[in-house]
């Protein structure tokens, strides 16, 4: 999704601002920009549509050089991905960069046009630009201007703006889109991501829901939504590990996929006891209000809401609890009807969509017993407004298609699992330290997983001419089904879908002839005599199949059937280990189609905006 970056320093900032838009790149864009004030005294922007490195190569030919500068990608929501949409956008001698959306544009541009302002965009940024135009001819100070500017916007806006006639500072504001200011000697930065500036510094202030920050060169200032000048706590990273580093691999993707043993390892660290997980692990409060616990709904979106399917398997079957599963765009704005005692669990990589953080506040107002965020990053919105919370420890992210991820947040959601019926003491007797021991084994069972690479490529050719693709599951599987068709739509661009196998005759048996490959995933459980008669289904009507099948399930490669076994695994952790071959098909497809793995078209990392 959209990115920012910004700068106020002594020495020229163009060439951070451009290297905080390539850290952002990651997010997934469609145009990118830069408005600096140059040395001359002039505010000036150069945009291009397209990749940041086409900006760069702009630059290049005819250089901005400036001491204070805002930049962007932009990720289109109101109007085209073209240069004349991208932002920053101008009004007077002002310049604006806008992460969200603005509800109102419509009504406040019709306001503006009749005050003479003239639109060259088709963006709702636009608007936010002449607003404030419009407030500096009654106030002329920038910052006092913003904040009578931002009471007038309906929706979510991360903002920065540059003003030629102030050029001692930036400004910004946050509602709904997240920014954190980065704290340098006799310089000091803004993004959307702290990851944007980490060249520049290890020192960050994260700004609250609310706030507005006057940022110059020597001194920041913050006032919070009800306009009292606060200060906010400064935070330090020493760590330097989160090198946005494909290290020996070609794309982000794979390098993830292959991390998917250690990044589990160190989720799983400090979480067990010799035989049982240790339920503090969900915070201070968790055993106490797990003990109340007596259904569960789980909100999420993209691949999230399928570690959230598996996991409903996981609650009902092991600890013996409802569990309801929803995607949060749904959730949001649908009556629910709230069951007593139920714990809300919200699922994300980035604690930062916007859907799902809209289904916790929701659900804040709704009476659920509490809320508990599964989450990969610490410093997130999701986090900071949930009781509780699991931090998977996956790393950074940066492949749009997530893969690590997922297979730590089903971990976490079965330490949530055990935790409950532990606490709650519906477990079955020795099942709690039996997956305990599991879930010790499951890195190396990953390792063995992921050493069938060179299989997976080879089986990816017999996709590379296909347009469309059947993913079948059963059980737990159906939703990993579900991902790994998901993961091929996203990274090759072909139409995949999945059904629980035994749908199959109720309707897409009518698709399968030998065009369209089934994608099959059957660990040896007591639904695999059953899968095996829809596998004959297939074969029947011609279609070519491809099965990862447990090495003790007995199938065997045929004509058009193409077995790749997998490691022998517990029934339960078999949804972790067998989206692991998906995950390689996906990207070894995408590779073979030559599509951008790691950037797919039109998909963002993190979709911040509804
Ligand atoms: C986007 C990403 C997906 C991700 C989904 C939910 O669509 O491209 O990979 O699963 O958002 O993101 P979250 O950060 O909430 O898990």
């Amino acid at each position: 999704m959209c990115g920012i970056v910004g700068a106020v320093a002594e020495r020229n900032v163009t060439a951070i601002l451009l290297e905080g838009l390539k850290r952002l790149e990651y997010r997934g864009y469609d145009s990118a920009g830069v408005a600096v004030y140059t040395n001359d005294g002039k505010l000036l922007r150069t945009r291009r549509p397209g990749k940041v490195s086409e900006l760069e190569q702009a630059l290049i030919e005819e250089p901005l050089v400036g001491r204070l500068g805002i930049a962007h990608t932009r990720w289109a929501t109101h109007g085209a991905p073209c240069e004349r949409n991208a932002h920053p956008h101008f009004s007077g001698d002002l310049a604006v960069v806008h992460n969200g959306i603005i509800e109102n544009h419509e009504a406040l541009r019709e306001q503006l046009k009749a005050l003479g302002h003239v639109f060259t965009s088709d963006t709702d940024t636009e608007v936010i630009a002449h607003l404030l135009h419009e407030k500096l001819k009654v106030q002329p100070d920038l910052t006092v201007a913003l904040k009578a500017t931002v009471k007038e916007l309906h929706g979510a806006y991360g903002l920065a703006v540059i003003n030629a006639r102030q050029p001692d500072r930036l400004v910004a504001a946050r509602s709904g889109s997240p920014l954190v200011i980065g704290l340098g000697m006799g310089e000091n930065f803004l993004a959307s991501d702290q990851l944007a500036l980490r060249q520049v510094t290890d020192r960050f202030m994260y700004l609250e829901e609310g706030d507005i920050a006057e940022i110059r060169r020597d001194s920041v200032q913050i006032w919070d939504i009800d306009g009292a000048l606060v200060q906010r706590e400064s935070v330090q990273y020493r760590d330097g590990a989160e090198a946005a580093d494909k290290g020996e691999f070609r794309h982000y993707m794979l390098k993830e996929i292959h991390e998917q043993p250690v990044v589990v390892q160190r989720t799983l660290e400090g979480r067990l006891s010799q035989n049982q997980v240790l339920v503090e692990a969900f915070g201070p409060q968790a055993a106490e209000l797990f003990a109340k616990v007596r259904n569960v709904q789980i909100v999420a979106c993209g691949t999230s809401y399928h570690a959230g399917m598996v996991a409903r398997y996981w609650l009902e079957e092991l600890a013996g609890i409802p569990c309801q599963v929803e995607v949060a765009s749904e959730f949001r704005y649908r009556k629910v009807v709230v069951q007593p005692d139920t714990l809300f669990v919200s699922i994300s990589q980035s604690g930062e969509t916007a859907d799902t953080l809209a289904a916790l506040r929701n659900a804040k107002e709704l009476g659920f017993l509490a809320s508990l965020a599964i989450c990969n990053v610490g410093i997130s919105s999701l986090v900071r407004e949930s009781d509780l919370t699991l931090l998977t420890q996956a790393g950074r992210e940066i492949g749009v298609a997530s893969t690590k991820a997922f297979t730590t947040q089903l971990v976490g959601l079965l330490l949530l699992t055990l935790s409950l019926g532990q606490v709650r003491g519906t477990l079955a007797e020795g099942v709690e330290a039996t997956l305990v021991e599991e879930l010790r084994r499951l890195p190396t069972r990953l390792g063995e997983a992921l050493a069938m690479d060179s299989i997976v490529e080879k089986i990816a050719e017999l996709f590379a001419e296909k347009n469309h693709t059947l993913f079948l599951g059963r059980g737990a599987q159906f939703p990993v089904a579900m991902e790994g068709a998901l993961k091929l739509k996203e990274i090759s661009y072909i139409h995949a879908e999945a059904y629980p196998a035994g749908e199959l005759k109720h309707g897409p048996l009518a698709l399968v002839d030998n065009d369209m490959p089934v994608v099959t995933v059957a660990p040896n459980n007591e639904l695999l005599e059953k899968l095996k008669s829809n596998l004959q289904e297939v074969r029947a009507r011609g279609g070519e199949l491809i099965v990862f099948a447990d090495e003790q399930a007995g199938m065997i490669n045929g004509e058009g059937t193409h077995v790749v076994h997998m490691p022998h695994i517990h029934d339960i952790l078999s949804p972790i280990l067998y989206t692991i071959p998906l995950q390689l098909l996906s990207y070894y497809v995408a590779v073979l189609k030559g599509t951008d793995v790691d950037q797919p078209r039109n998909l963002a990392k993190s979709v911040t905006v509804e």
